[in-house]
């Protein structure tokens, strides 16, 4: 019996006319931020998250969609071509990549490797951690997907979790406590993600880099600076997830406007922390009109979204569970490029030229190579609040990557 597999992605989706100068330009009619993709997996098996199910099991019937989604099938929002397009054998391969979780144990790091484990696009799914992290493991391992699960504890055994990865995901170091920033953080994050981003670039250097210990906005310029150092820098791997600032903007605006919170997209650019994390309520998909009030009350809740988990949390760490689900999606989303899918936008911190900052948030293209185009357009027809907002956060911003940047250039490794 054919089966179809069929998997929703809050991706963002826009009319873009300008991206950066030298990269290609891009076009999309999509007028939903949510793409849906319908493979046969007869002869093409499924490229992204199928539920609970295994890969197998998934079948238009039993995958965990109800009314709405289901309608969404029967009415795309790219219309049939997009159907054709997508039940096109020969697009997708199954398990085919190696992907590295640095920090596994931890509180990100569990349900991550869960999600990712999850992931048909996996072969091989390296559990890294200080911690002893077999547990993890011999737990993961049970689960029905087709990712092989290993565990490396300890310095010693870094070198062998990246041995030829595709994907390495970074979430270790240590989480806010009440009261503290994101920047409290990098006395000890910064010299974490150094020496692993020093072990990423003698063993898998061409590998997309997914970093999400905090503060982000530093943490990315000091890997940066690493690889650079290591002379395998390559900004097109680099990346700083903010999939998190667009997951929060999705829901709160999904639910202010009473709308289906898959059909919600609003780009979130600047950087991860604060002020400088700026949605652009202007751009949301679909079309939604705000007050000012609501505006502003939108956009300082998504800034202080992280620290709203940390209060709630009361000294026991961070948001966790959010976070994994927003990492494994721009990992999923990273792999769905690497796997060929032309498709692939997420908001993401990278090396950029659409400020007059070196590193900024915008949408961007994923593709076989990794960041394949930087959606400059989202920076023009800005409001004023928005164009005030940006202007605001850059001294934050240019601080926070000039920190990153001289702390890379002195200082002793530490263990991880
Ligand atoms: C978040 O946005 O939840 C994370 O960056 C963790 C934090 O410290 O807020």
């Amino acid at each position: 019996m054919a089966t179809s597999s069929l998997a929703l992605h809050n991706v963002s989706c826009f009319s873009a006319e300008h991206v950066n100068a030298g990269t290609p330009r891009i076009q999309s009619s999509r007028a939903a931020g949510v793409f849906l993709s319908v493979k046969s997996s007869q002869s093409v098996p499924l490229n992204s998250f199928c539920g609970l199910k295994s890969v197998g099991a998934c079948t238009s019937t039993n995958l965990h969609l109800e009314g709405d989604s289901l309608a969404l099938l029967r009415s795309p929002p790219g219309g049939v071509r997009d159907l054709e397009r997508m039940f096109t054998p020969g697009q997708a391969r199954a398990a085919a990549y190696k992907v590295a979780v640095l920090g596994a144990a931890g509180g990100i790091g569990q349900p991550l490797s869960l999600l990712i484990k999850m992931s048909p696009l996996v072969s091989d799914l390296h559990l890294y951690d200080i911690a002893n992290v077999k547990g993890v493991v011999a737990d993961l391992s049970h689960c029905n997907t087709p990712a092989k699960v290993a565990a490396f504890t300890g310095a010693g055994e870094l070198a062998a979790a990246l041995k030829d990865v595709d994907v390495v995901v970074i979430p270790a170091g240590v989480p806010r406590k009440p009261g503290m920033t994101r920047d409290d953080l990098f006395n000890i994050n910064a010299g974490i993600v150094r020496t692993l981003i020093e072990a990423v670039a003698d063993n898998c250097p061409n590998a997309m880099i997914n970093i999400i210990s905090n503060p982000v906005n530093s943490t990315v310029p000091i890997a940066a600076e690493v690889l650079k150092a290591k002379g395998v820098y390559d900004p097109s791997k680099l990346f700083g997830v903010t999939t998190l600032d667009v997951v929060r903007a999705n829901t709160f605006v999904a639910e202010k406007k009473n709308l289906r919170l898959i059909d919600v997209d609003v780009p979130v650019i600047g950087g991860h922390a604060g002020i400088t994390i700026l949605p652009l309520l202007s751009k949301t998909r679909p079309t939604v009109d705000f007050t000012p009030e609501e505006i502003e009350e939108l956009t300082v809740r998504i800034q202080n979204a992280g620290t709203e988990v940390v209060e709630a949390k009361a000294g026991a760490g961070s948001a966790t569970l959010s976070m994994a689900y927003a990492a494994a999606r721009f990992a999923e989303s990273c792999m769905r490029a690497l796997d060929g899918d032309p498709d692939v936008y997420e908001c993401a911190y990278v090396q950029s030229e659409v400020t007059e900052l070196p590193f900024f948030a915008t949408r961007v293209k994923l593709g076989k190579k990794g960041l394949e185009a930087i959606v400059s357009g989202d920076l023009t027809g800005l409001t004023d609040y928005e164009q005030n907002a940006l202007e605001a956060l850059k001294s934050e911003l240019k601080g926070s990557i000039e920190k990153g940047v001289s702390f890379a250039s002195n200082g002793a490794t530490v263990a991880v």
